[in-house]
């Protein structure tokens, strides 16, 4: 029994953003428990590379658990495979009134519409920049960009996240599928986005320019696009990849599919479900999966996924891999059922991908679409 078992039940008698808070205190102040050998997952099936990086195996934390680059050391050594951290905006900003998070214990997911409360782009990267000095500081980090509310110019913000954090992050993520931003997901829209990936890259490049490595560059996408959208963002993406222009040496590396949902499905039973904001977890698996299939479809495999949206077991894992996922991450699950499911869901992936008879993680991608 870890030491979650314990103060679990007891956090989940706290309003749900007061528990997280006292969580990510716990963490940052190594009051959190350690992965033991038995914890860490090590199965070298689950091994990958991906963006030229080694992945010891493809399960992360999602962003928005620790926006502010608190618990990076706690995080890795629980036994993620990589840690997310933000959405981190240019300047601190309290998001917006509480209560803003809500559980619906019953249906495994959580409401949330914090709005991009952090801390602010100095305080995150001295933070990441401390954390890399550290023994600890090898382990794969990305980090998730977003803009202020209300900022003049998106992609200028984008583009000061993106220039501050390259030489710091393993990857980047552009988030424009927060809910909880007013117009955010409208910069997913055919020429804004062109528009704004073409200065994020170019701000990428640019960072990265002489000699040093190329910080991949992910975007983050609503489950909420229909068709059309999904059609016009691949595209969009796919031409960011192929067409380089004479100011950009290099495109888009990456999708992560995806944020959570503005849907209610009428199954929900928790009484919080007509919360205003977004619904992650459980109920949120078929449709960011759908979505995610859709877009592996569309980008024809030629572009790493990360597939997010109610993991919660090794067979949610299994399936986003068999829908098109190089990795995958969970948030909602992590948050109910603590440390020890990252060891078991590894286990019990390792053991489906071998029933299958795959010998690698990279084998089982895109499975179910070949
Ligand atoms: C309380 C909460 C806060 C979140 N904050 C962010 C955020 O700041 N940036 C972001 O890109 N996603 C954020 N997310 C979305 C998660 O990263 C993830 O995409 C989503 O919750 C679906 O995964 P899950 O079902 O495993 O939770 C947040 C989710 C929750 C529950």
């Amino acid at each position: 029994m870890d030491a979650f078992h314990v103060i679990g039940p007891l956090l989940r008698l706290l309003p749900p953003e007061t528990a997280h808070g006292l969580s990510l205190w716990a963490l940052s102040h190594g009051l959190a428990p350690n992965a033991t050998d038995e914890m860490m997952p090590t199965d070298p099936l689950l091994m990958s590379r991906v963006w030229g990086l080694n992945f010891p195996h493809p399960l992360g934390l999602a962003a928005g658990f620790d926006k502010d680059a608190r618990a990076l050391k706690a995080l890795l050594k629980m036994g993620f495979g990589f840690v997310e951290v933000g959405t981190v905006t240019p300047l601190p900003q309290p998001g917006n009134p509480k209560p803003r998070m809500f559980r619906l214990a019953a249906d495994g997911a959580v409401i949330n519409r914090f709005g991009f409360n952090n801390q602010g782009l100095d305080v995150f990267a001295a933070r990441l920049e401390a954390f890399r000095g550290t023994p600890d500081g090898r382990g794969i980090v990305g980090v998730n960009i977003g803009c202020n509310h209300p900022t003049t110019d998106a992609a200028i913000d984008y583009a000061a996240g993106v220039s501050c954090c390259a030489p710091l992050a393993n990857y980047l993520v552009i988030n424009v599928s927060s809910p909880n931003t007013p117009g955010l997901r409208d910069l997913q829209a055919g020429e804004r986005l062109r528009e704004l990936l073409e200065q994020v890259i170019v701000s990428r490049d640019t960072a990265c320019a002489g000699g040093r490595r190329r910080t991949p560059l992910l975007l983050k996408l609503a489950p909420d696009l229909v068709p059309q959208e999904r059609e016009a963002i691949a595209g969009v993406v796919m031409d960011s990849v192929s067409g380089s222009s004479a100011k950009q040496e290099s495109g888009i590396d990456g999708l992560i599919i995806s944020n959570t949902t503005v849907s209610r499905p009428h199954t929900l039973q928790g009484r919080h479900r007509d919360e205003v904001g977004g619904l992650s977890g459980r109920p949120l698996f078929d449709l960011s999966t759908k979505v995610l299939r859709d877009f592996y479809r569309l980008t024809k495999g030629r572009l790493p996924l990360v597939g997010v949206g109610g993991v919660g077991s090794g067979r949610d894992a299994y399936r986003k891999i068999r829908a098109g996922a190089s990795l995958v991450q969970l948030y909602t699950a992590f948050s109910y059922y603590g440390p020890a499911l990252i060891a078991r869901i590894s286990e019990d992936l390792a053991q489906l991908l071998r029933e299958d008879g795959f010998s690698s993680v990279a084998e089982a991608v895109g499975a179910d679409e070949r």
